[in-house]
């Protein structure tokens, strides 16, 4: 089941203009100053503060970061249980790039750009759907699934060779049934070396064994990186009344942090902690934190962490939300298995869901966030698990997300609007734009002032 959100129209975009020379003195560039250019805001970057306003309102830098990030890094498009059937497509958008996701007649996954070899339309316009060939809807240039130009209606000439307008392709991996995509001519080697340490986490949970039960698809009125930075800490938790019942507010705090109102919850946290790595280590399953956020390309995090309550799923008491569990999965007590990418995705793999979370910037100010709950496929929707129950602490939790990102947007756009400095429980938040700062400077040959 697809809930389609009506996207709002383009709005208006800030471009960088003159910006004099940084000083000690200077005051940071606000959404409304003249500014100069991204090398300059990237050198004089405040560690340990959030980023100037232009990285969340400029247009210039949106197109620096289309480049620089989505251009060049794996992202994640999609899952393979999205396209489970020969044929099956989804696109999925970054920015000014469109991509094809097409599961092959082989049970592969094909990564094609959406962009027509003859004068460029839009070959599939819809998000979802089944074809056999690819047509364009223009002048009807026919392509395989594998891109391969098969037929051009009167072909210009007799050396018109078909073998050079193949559809451009994208690299692809599947991970644990999760597709990433890169965009860049040779993508970066470093996340190859991430799959096997993340695989095993993931792969018990079998997404090839499930079935899409629903997706929202929201466009939020704020910039990427102001959606990845409120994914990135439970600070606002309280802001979350529905996930706090099962999901411990004391997330990204450790000993020696917790506030007063926190520390019998902690406690409970702490038991939690103990009986479910005592659980995983009976069944093999890993639970440890790996945490390399800022300090490798393919920046990460994973871990098995306790849910609370009956410890097994994203509801009001903690229990199950799906009668039948994934893979080959034995108890149901196995809380989440959290896994955050940079820079678009996190993931929690339950025992009896799995929920993707796909962020697809759209321009400067606007990104759309695409949810998906995966079930058991011989779950019955009525009978295994009831849709609502399912999906409700996801959806509210979203909406919430939602509108603080777009607070933060609105703020970012005031012209007295000035760097905010991140607490100890806003660590991943600090490290996604660490991630962030340093991927830009490597992209535009930047040196960081002393
Ligand atoms: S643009 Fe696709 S066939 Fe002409
Ligand atoms: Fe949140």
């Amino acid at each position: 089941m697809i809930d389609g959100k009506t996207l709002h129209p383009l709005g208006g975009g800030r471009t960088l203009a003159a910006m004099s020379t940084p000083s000690p003195a200077m005051s940071p560039a606000t959404a409304h100053e003249a500014t100069s250019n991204l090398p300059e805001l990237l050198e004089r970057r405040r560690a340990g503060f959030s980023l100037e306003a232009p990285f969340y309102t400029d247009r210039d830098v949106f197109r620096a970061d289309m480049t620089g990030i989505f251009g060049t890094y794996w992202l994640f498009a999609a899952s393979i249980a999205e396209i489970p059937e020969p044929g099956d497509y989804v696109t999925v958008d970054y920015g000014p790039y469109s991509l094809i996701v097409l599961r092959t007649d082989e049970g592969g996954v094909s990564v094609l750009h959406n962009v027509c070899r003859h004068r460029g339309a839009r070959l599939l316009p819809e998000t979802q759907g089944t074809v056999g060939n690819i047509v364009c809807g223009y002048h009807s240039w026919t392509y395989a699934a594998d891109g391969e130009l098969l037929h051009a209606a009167t072909a210009p000439d007799e050396k018109f060779d078909p073998k050079c307008f193949s559809l451009k392709k994208a690299h692809t991996r599947v991970v644990a049934g999760l597709i990433f995509v890169c965009l860049a001519p040779e993508p970066p080697t470093d996340f190859d070396d991430v799959i096997p340490l993340i695989e095993p986490y993931l792969a018990p949970h079998d997404i090839a064994r499930t079935k899409v039960a629903y997706q929202q698809t929201i466009v939020e009125e704020g910039n990427w990186k102001l959606v990845m930075e409120n994914n990135r800490e439970c600070y606002h938790c309280v802001g979350h009344p529905e996930l706090a019942c099962s999901l411990f507010p004391t997330w990204g705090l450790t000993e020696g942090m917790i506030p007063p109102h926190l520390e019998e919850v902690w406690e409970r946290n702490q038991a939690a902690e103990r009986a479910l790595q005592e659980r995983c280590d009976r069944y093999g399953l890993h639970w440890e934190v790996l945490e390399e956020l800022d300090t490798r390309i393919a920046g990460f995090r994973i871990s098995r962490e306790s849910l609370d309550g009956a410890g097994e799923s994203f509801s009001e008491t903690g229990r199950r939300l799906s009668k039948k569990l994934l893979g080959d999965l034995r108890d149901f007590r196995l809380g989440r298995c959290s896994l955050h990418l940079q820079p678009n995705s996190w993931f929690h793999f339950l025992s009896d869901h799995i929920v993707t979370f796909a962020v697809y910037p759209l321009d400067e100010g606007r990104t759309m966030v695409r949810t998906t709950w995966l079930v058991a496929d011989d779950a019955v929707e009525g009978t295994d698990y009831d849709i609502d129950e399912l999906t409700n602490v996801w959806k509210q939790t979203n909406l919430q997300d939602k509108a603080f990102v777009e607070l933060c947007q609105l703020g970012a756009e005031s012209p007295v609007y000035e760097q905010g400095p991140y607490m100890k429980s806003e660590y991943q938040v600090e490290a996604f734009i660490n991630w962030y700062t340093q991927r830009m400077r490597e992209h535009l040959g930047v040196v960081p002032a002393a």
